[in-house]
């Protein structure tokens, strides 16, 4: 990509940054979109976050892709900020605004409805028992976003520590007063599987290195899906398991599309599809990486 004079650059920060899939997402579709326009990766330790976006933001870009550790820095730098930057208390798109503000938005978790509505056929969620393993800051976007999206039946959030489970149902109870919230550890699991309709991995379990969790998918319903937020393997330990019982699995690629959509749109002001063609393009650079 050759940039003209006008030309928009954008950025994915993060320490490391070295794996991110940002760049390829984004550059297929400027490819295929015919924008004049770069994604531009930037490694910046956590000391260096707020000096590397005032210089990027002085340099011209457009806004950039916050990614870890510095999802929470993103927030607290920014000056304006959307609702579910808020509930979340972390940002993963700063756009930077022709005044000098920079804004805050979170669009994981409408990342994450939208590949479960690519993946389901655009069920509804109303009236569905979830089970939400994990309870870190993907858990709060899912728990969050999910209830958001319909009136889910009930949401049970497992966690190694019931302690962080039982504040992030605080925190977002406080937000959804009518939401109905469960917390356990995973000794809770049989009881949490035998109702739900939907289970959701957000810890890193299972992610390339480490190791993935000793579920039993036995007293899970036939007709329970199982999705994982992971994508590298983009066919997790839990999601092989829960295909070879039958169920519907659907894996991290989505949400990684989806959550990416707003973002291009409010760096390149066009907005993108996610399309078979670009899951088959990252699938090849996940292979490529090995
Ligand atoms: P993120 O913001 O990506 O969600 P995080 O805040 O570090 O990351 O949260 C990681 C989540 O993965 C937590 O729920 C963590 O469980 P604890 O709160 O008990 O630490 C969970 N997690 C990480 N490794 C795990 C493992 N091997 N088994 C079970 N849960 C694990």
């Amino acid at each position: 990509m050759t940039l003209t004079g006008k030309g928009r650059i954008a950025g994915i920060i993060g320490w490391p940054v070295a794996h991110s899939l940002s760049p390829a997402l984004h550059g297929y579709w400027l490819d295929e979109l015919g924008v004049d326009g770069a994604m531009v990766p930037l490694a910046a330790r956590a000391e260096d976050f707020s000096r590397v976006i005032e210089g990027v933001r002085l340099a011209g870009f457009r806004g950039v892709n916050v990614t870890v550790p510095h999802k929470e820095a993103a927030f607290a730098l920014a000056h304006e900020t959307r609702q579910a930057a808020r509930l979340a208390g972390a940002a993963n798109l700063l756009v930077f605004k022709p005044d000098g503000m920079i804004g805050a938005d979170n669009t994981d978790a409408v990342g994450l409805f939208d590949s479960l509505q690519d993946a389901l056929g655009g069920v509804a969620i109303a009236g569905k028992n979830i089970v939400v393993l994990g309870a870190g800051g993907a858990a709060r976007g899912a728990v969050y976003g999910l209830q958001q999206f319909g009136h889910v039946a009930k949401i049970t959030v497992l966690n190694r520590n019931k302690e962080r489970a039982d504040q992030l149902v605080a925190h977002v109870g406080k937000l959804q007063p009518d939401a109905v919230l469960q917390t356990g550890t995973f000794d809770e699991w049989d009881q949490a599987a035998a109702d739900a309709w939907l289970v959701i991995n957000t810890t890193s379990a299972g992610m390339k290195g480490n190791a993935p969790l000793a579920l039993d998918l036995a007293p899970l319903p036939q007709s329970a899906a199982v999705c994982d937020i992971v994508y590298n393997p983009l066919e997790t330990q839990l999601l092989k398991d829960a295909a070879s019982r039958g169920h519907v699995t659907i894996d991290g690629l989505g949400m990684l599309m989806h959550q990416a959509a707003p973002s291009f749109e409010a760096f390149f002001g066009v907005k993108p599809t996610v399309s078979p063609g670009l899951r088959a393009a990252l699938v090849k650079v996940l292979r490529e990486r090995g």
